[in-house]
């Protein structure tokens, strides 16, 4: 049985015959042994492995290895002398499992950019750092769901084939339309689409069975090359009926230093690297997000400031036009300088769904804004009144027949409820410091680019 080398370095038990597999970072000789530092992925540590002439492939096979080459590894676990490293392994047995050219491998022993790695998707994972990045993404993942299984939450698998565009921005990727001798053809018998959030679907559920979350793959047409935006990525939204906007607001808050707090507990090592090579006081950062309230203000407020400010914006800004990323991150950061609700939008900008407030002119959205990022998360309590859910949808121009489904929820038992959706890869972009959402995801398909 092989022991990944994370659980390893955490037991140690000296003395003992381990096995492991991994991939050759470097090799180092002596006279009469070398040194092989080994990586498995499990963790940033190598585990450093001491071959000597005494093994009947050394002089073949082991004085051969070059960074890449896998390995598979018998020997007993000793104390280390070395500085840096409690643990080595002496070997009994080293199996070369696959070459790698050392002539062609693109992972040298240097540092790549990561400009550079992300034209090596198949490879990346084998760099400290986007490794870190793959084991950082995977435990905020399990600390969505252990978050929302602690509080009771119910896991609903939403559709990622959907008739319904959510948003109403038209910016849903078409699937099973094609066109045959000039005759259009549905595979789903009308035209549908990728979904861009399982909102709508997670209210049904939130309407049946009480506190629900989705959490899955979302796509958006939308022509967008920044370091923010992918055309796919992945989105935590709970819904939860009998919750107003402030409840929605707390919720939001507790998730994230829940898992800002679980991933500082449990990947220490990696964000250690992030905050040496790629974001100077990440660490830091992170605390003072757990430590401190959250602060609030409305649009208007947000208005007013930024209004007011001495900085020259790109876009103006005026009541009833949407917050630009420059002004999001100009209040998070210059102004709040810690993470930043806005609520009550106009109506005007934002989707049917959402709740009208008295007056008429705003809605019960909010939108979390994080320095550094600007919008992380954007929610809503949402419309629960027939009439005046259909009254925004004519407005919107939506075809209330194509909706008869969503509306049965306002006509049978319906309740206030509200809910919100966590941009996943901003989060990881958030935790690592990574500057660009392509580090942060495993394949990114942005316009234009679509590797593996
Ligand atoms: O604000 P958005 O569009 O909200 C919704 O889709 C709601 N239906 C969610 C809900 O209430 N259940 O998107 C939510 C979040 C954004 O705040 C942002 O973090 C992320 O999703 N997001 C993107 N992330 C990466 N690339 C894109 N193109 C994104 N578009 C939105
Ligand atoms: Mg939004």
């Amino acid at each position: 049985m092989k022991t990944r080398i994370q659980i390893l370095l955490k037991d140690k038990p000296i003395g003992s015959t381990v096995s492991v597999a991994g991939w050759i970072r470097t090799r180092r000789d002596t006279g009469d042994f070398s040194f092989l530092e080994v990586n498995d992925g499990s963790c940033l540590a190598n585990i450093q492995v001491i071959a000597s002439q005494e093994l009947k492939n050394y002089t073949s096979e082991v004085r051969q290895l070059t960074t890449g080459c896998s390995v598979s590894i018998r020997g007993e676990l000793k104390e280390s002398p070395a500085k840096g490293q409690d643990v080595e392994i002496h070997a009994a047995e080293v199996v070369v499992v696959g070459q790698a050219d050392p002539e062609t491998y693109p992972l040298q022993k240097k540092r790549h950019s990561l400009e550079f790695l992300r034209e090596l998707c198949h490879l990346r994972p084998r760099t400290n750092a986007l490794g870190a990045v793959a084991r950082v993404r995977s435990r905020l993942s399990y600390g969505v769901h252990q978050f929302f299984h602690e509080k009771g939450f119910l896991q609903v698998h939403t559709p990622i084939i959907t008739t319904s565009d959510c948003e109403g921005a038209g910016e849903m990727f078409q699937v099973g339309s094609s066109s045959e001798n000039g005759k259009e053809q549905h595979f789903f018998g009308r035209s549908a689409g990728l979904t861009v959030s399982g909102q709508l679907q997670a209210e049904v559920y939130a309407l049946s069975l009480g506190d629900v979350y989705t959490f899955g793959p979302t796509f958006r047409a939308e022509n967008s090359n920044t370091s923010r935006h992918l055309a796919e990525f992945w989105m935590v939204e709970p819904e939860m009926p009998f919750c107003d906007l402030k409840g929605n607001m707390q919720i939001a808050e507790m998730l994230l230093k829940y898992l800002l707090e679980d991933v500082m507990n449990n990947c220490a090592e990696d964000l250690n690297l992030f905050d040496k090579f790629i974001e100077k006081g990440l660490l830091s950062k992170l605390s003072g997000v757990v430590d401190n309230k959250f602060a609030h203000a409305t649009y208007t407020d947000a208005v007013d400031i930024l209004s007011k400010a001495e900085k020259m914006f790109e876009f103006p800004v005026e009541w009833g036009v949407d917050l630009q990323s420059e002004h999001e991150r100009y209040l998070a950061e210059e102004v709040f300088n810690c993470p930043l609700i806005v609520t009550d939008y106009p109506a005007v900008i934002k989707p049917f769904y959402m709740r009208v407030n008295d007056g008429g002119k705003t809605v019960a959205a909010m939108d979390i804004l994080l320095p550094g990022i600007g919008e992380i998360a954007g929610g809503s309590q949402r419309e629960e009144r027939l009439e005046v859910l259909k009254s925004r949808m004519v407005e919107a121009q939506i075809d209330i027949e194509e909706y008869n489904w969503y509306l049965d929820l306002r006509r049978y038992g319906t309740a206030p409820h509200s809910g919100f959706g966590l941009g996943f890869e901003r989060l990881v972009q958030f935790v690592t410091g990574m500057k660009n959402i392509r580090e942060v995801i495993p394949f990114p398909r942005t316009p234009g680019s679509a590797p593996c």
